[in-house]
């Protein structure tokens, strides 16, 4: 059984260990890969997936989305200030050779407009593991998709500790009213790992290692991105780390191997779009009296082995 699903990303490290992972496991087919501003500009993320696709000689195409941001110029503050003196976590470029796969002309939105519309994509899941402003445009201009995307993984949000600020995680960060928006329209079957699911199944250095052992440029491009990942975590609790979270990619292993999952609950699911100190915050509404309707699946908690046997199954393909 092959699952056929669509990234939407901010490529960076963490997007392209997913885009290598659901580009190679036997058991996806990935459709395509769209670009949005986050982790680095447009254009950057754009190039870095490309470099992926090219690196591993895959052929998926790769449409580019929305610059910026919903309603704000920027982010809630100019990417400078946020990656501020802290070491380049996520580079400009990925070092990986320079594409030589143009990227297609149509752009991203139109894109997820065009496929939902149509259906070939019915049975294709939509894993958006960066801002979701392309989702949020496509959505907006087109009503019709809530109910045409099967179904949405997002990797966004924190129930614990933000990553941006105490409230914050990265992706709702950079665009809150496109989170709020995706999140309220109304789609039928809703998962968000935040980063409390993430950093419940981080990956080591000794699965870099393996990796490394498998020997494919998959495998090897992987574990060249998570061994940068664990040297330069920006908020590592302790200098001596031998583990780093790949958010993005368990959003693709949870396709192929559901029970990655081994804590969640079916929640009334908010982002603050005003708080002075919690813009972007995912709001979960865990109350047991709440009437509000349970928009969306929260993971809290996933299993690391199950996460890395994907990874290097994949990589292994
Ligand atoms: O907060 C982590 C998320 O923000 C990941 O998707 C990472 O790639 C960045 O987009
Ligand atoms: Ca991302």
């Amino acid at each position: 059984m092959t699952t056929r699903l669509i990234i939407d990303c901010d490529t960076g490290s963490d997007d392209a260990v997913a885009i290598m992972s659901a580009a190679t496991h036997p058991e996806l087919e990935l459709v395509a890969v769209t670009t949005v501003n986050g982790n680095v500009p447009l254009a950057n993320t754009t190039e870095n997936s490309l470099r992926v696709l090219d690196h591993i000689g895959s052929t998926v195409p790769v449409y580019a989305g929305a610059p910026r941001p919903l309603v704000r110029p920027d982010f809630p503050v100019p990417r400078d200030v946020l990656n501020g003196d802290k070491p380049a976590f996520q580079v400009a470029y990925l070092d990986f050779p320079p594409s030589t796969t143009p990227v297609q002309q149509q752009n991203a939105v139109q894109f997820l407009i065009d496929s939902y519309l149509s259906d070939e994509f019915a049975d294709t899941v939509l894993v958006a593991v960066g801002p979701l402003t392309n989702v949020a445009l496509a959505l907006a201009a087109e009503p019709r998709l809530a109910a045409r995307i099967p179904r949405l993984v997002i990797m966004g949000g924190a129930i614990g500790w933000g990553n941006v600020t105490p409230a914050a995680e990265f992706n709702f960060w950079v665009d809150p009213e496109a989170a709020e928006a995706v999140l309220s329209a109304g789609l039928r079957d809703v998962t968000i790992f935040p980063l409390d699911a993430t950093h419940s199944a981080p990956v080591s250095l000794a699965d870099c290692a393996v990796f490394d052992g498998i020997g494919t440029r998959a495998s090897r491009g992987s574990s060249s991105l998570i061994r940068h990942r664990i040297g330069n975590y920006p908020d590592a609790p302790d200098a001596a780390k031998l583990t780093a979270p790949v958010h993005d990619a368990l959003c693709v292993a949870y396709l192929v191997h559901p029970e990655v999952i081994t804590e969640s609950g079916e929640y009334p699911v908010h982002v603050e779009t005003r708080g002075e100190h919690t813009l972007g915050a995912m709001v979960v509404d865990d109350r047991p009296w709440s009437l509000e309707p349970r928009t969306a699946r929260v993971v809290r908690r996933a299993d690391a082995q199950i996460f890395v046997s994907f990874l290097a199954d994949a990589f292994r393909s």
